[in-house]
């Protein structure tokens, strides 16, 4: 996956804490989006995962301590520094985070700590009684107030065997937190809402109508907003991927649940962008009992759902309406079409079919069309840089 953190120089940081096996997944998750990952570790982390580790699937030296031969002559903690682009710090002890709110440099972390002029992500992660602890809330707070990031711990039973926050977050949500951390935030003022993913219309207790939507580029829509600091709401079909962090999620199955709470969300929103393939119609009947194959040939009635764009396109005031055209053919004139019929400001449209694009792929193709007449044709991409493209061009328009 491409993203900020492709080819930049990030130092982990890696305390004494029971969590540190979970700091070797992250490296690798790291590695993988292809950053240059160097580790710095306290003694006592040591006590916990050993240095070789590190070593091997960063392919760089570990540092754990100020005072060890290295073959370059450099000052490592000075010039790690001065290399890096971001640090994350996980876990992050009580001890680390005492040191930092209050300038002790006393180890190799802490003093290349001093040192550091990149954004810093510290993620806290202890007993739920020290992390509750007045003077490490105290200590928190005057690192958030410094300008580190600190990413709050998850809460839920801990290895000590108590229950409650204290819990170091899952690399993964680490990760998207470091990507959220290094983002311009050029949507901080905005309220976006998002749709995404398919929707079921019950034929019976066991059967609906549906579409192959997987909900990525609405989910992808929905996480590069909120890295970019707006407030978002994503209103979301059936959909297989984990609720984006920090995001205001409503699932709902139905076109009717949709339309319901799309109108319910969308009066104070600056942007709204519909991914969602909500139903064109769905059963006029919903069968009490599952139906039997009795016949050899059934009829299902359908009745027409609203049309939520074209609703959205009457209600709109001052703000930006995006939809979504999949076409299997004549996708100008398709997506034209939309974009008048439906008072749309953008319309993003691709043809679906093709491997690269459309429908549960990584990837997409789309061709952007504006109100103004002009078009812009997106080359093949990651669905996440279509979602930070397309918020580029809704920003050039919000003014
Ligand atoms: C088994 C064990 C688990 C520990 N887990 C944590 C922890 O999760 N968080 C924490 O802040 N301290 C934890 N500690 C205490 C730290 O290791 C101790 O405060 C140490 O001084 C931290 O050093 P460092 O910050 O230089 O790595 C643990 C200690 C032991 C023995």
């Amino acid at each position: 996956m491409t993203t900020v953190i492709k080819n930049k120089h990030i130092v982990l940081g890696v305390c004494g804490g029971i969590a540190a096996y979970k700091s070797v997944e992250l490296l690798r998750l790291l590695k993988k989006q292809g950053a240059n990952v160097r580790v710095i570790m306290t003694e006592n982390a040591g006590a916990f995962v050993g240095p070789l580790t590190f070593e091997a699937l960063s392919g760089e030296p570990v540092c754990s301590s100020l005072f060890e031969q290295s073959f370059d002559a450099s000052i490592r903690h000075i010039d790690w520094a001065e290399a890096s682009d971001a640090v994350i710090i996980a876990p992050a002890t009580a001890n680390i985070v005492g040191k930092l709110a209050n300038g002790i440099a006393d180890d190799a972390l802490s003093t290349f700590m001093l040192a550091v002029t990149c954004p810093v992500g510290i993620c806290p992660s202890m007993n739920t009684h020290m992390y509750e602890n007045r003077a490490v809330k105290r200590n928190l707070e005057t690192l958030r107030n410094d300008g580190y990031f600190v990413i709050e711990p998850d809460a839920g039973e801990l290895a000590c065997g108590t229950t409650g926050p204290g819990r170091l977050p899952e690399p993964e949500d680490i990760v998207d937190r470091l990507l959220k951390m290094l983002t311009i935030k050029d949507m901080r003022d905005k309220k976006v809402l998002v749709t995404a993913g398919p929707t079921w219309e019950a034929i019976d207790p066991v059967r609906f109508i549906a579409n192959p939507s997987s909900g990525k580029m609405g989910y992808a829509l929905a996480r590069a907003a909120e890295y970019r600091g707006g407030d978002v709401t994503l209103i979301s079909g059936p959909a297989n991927i984990p609720d984006p962090l920090n995001v205001n999620v409503v699932r709902i199955k139905t076109a009717q649940e949709m339309a319901q709470a799309v109108f319910e969300h969308m009066e104070d929103c600056h942007i709204i962008i519909k991914a969602a393939a909500v139903s064109d119609y769905r059963p006029k009947e919903k069968e009490k009992h599952k139906i039997k194959k009795d016949n050899d040939e059934m009829i299902i009635d359908l009745i027409k759902n609203q049309d939520i764009l074209k609703e959205l396109g009457k209600r709109k005031k001052d703000q930006i309406l995006v939809g979504f055209a999949a076409e299997t053919r004549d996708l100008e004139i398709n997506a034209g079409k939309k974009l008048k019929e439906k008072n749309l400001d953008i319309i993003a449209g691709n043809l679906v079919g093709d491997s690269s694009s459309g429908f549960g792929t990584d990837t997409n193709k789309v061709t952007l069309f504006f109100k103004d007449g002009k078009k812009e044709s997106i080359p093949e991409m990651e669905k996440n840089e279509v979602a930070h493209l397309l918020l580029d061009r809704i920003l050039e328009r919000v003014g």
